[in-house]
């Protein structure tokens, strides 16, 4: 399996299916756009013959004040802090039940490529909005709701350093 970035005209993505139908639409009809028009980076997990395992998209976003919990906005400015996006991520049911663990690759990539970005530029943490079915996915990985409840969840940049320097 190699984790790049999405390229249309060569990934095969017509049988995707993740369980969730915009997430399999967003990434036959949407993703390549989204790319064009600088919205997002996408990456996927692909086969030797270049067929889609999984995938997640990457982009600029901020956190702001209001959104912390007590707790977490202690020490931050008022200001919206800077965080990089998962807006969306999939893994495909059949590699799922093959037990690829496409889901924690994904992840893995993203965060070592939020840490890239924060070497480059001011980044706080990595947000998710979490389906409600994934938030247990994300807490595995050390995901905590910004309020209590609720869907977006956030890694701190430091907690990433931590885990890469665990060897994650
Ligand atoms: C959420 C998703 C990306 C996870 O991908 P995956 O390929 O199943 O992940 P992995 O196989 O690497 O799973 C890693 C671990 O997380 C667990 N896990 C997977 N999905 C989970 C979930 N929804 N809730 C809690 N734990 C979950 C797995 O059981 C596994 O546990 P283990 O380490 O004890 O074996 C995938 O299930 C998916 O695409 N779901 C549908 C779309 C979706 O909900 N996307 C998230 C949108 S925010």
């Amino acid at each position: 399996m190699n984790i790049g970035p999405f390229e249309p005209a060569r990934h095969d993505r017509t049988g995707f299916s993740c369980g969730h139908a915009g997430l399999d639409e967003y990434l036959r009809r949407y993703a390549g756009q989204g790319i064009r028009n600088g919205l997002v980076q996408v990456y996927v997990a692909a086969d030797d013959g270049g067929r889609v395992l999984g995938y997640y998209t990457l982009s600029a976003a901020s956190v702001r004040h209001e959104e912390w919990s007590d707790e977490a906005r202690r020490g931050l400015p008022k200001y919206p802090v800077p965080a990089v996006l998962i807006g969306r991520m999939a893994s495909d049911a059949r590699a799922r039940e093959a037990g690829l663990r496409v889901g924690s690759r994904l992840l893995i990539h993203a965060l070592k490529q939020s840490l890239r970005a924060a070497k480059i530029l001011g980044v706080r943490c990595v947000i998710v909005d979490s389906k409600p079915d994934a938030a247990g996915f994300y807490q595995r990985f050390g995901f905590l709701p910004l309020q209590p409840g609720s869907p977006r969840l956030y890694l701190p940049v430091g907690a990433i350093e931590r885990l890469a320097g665990q060897g994650a």
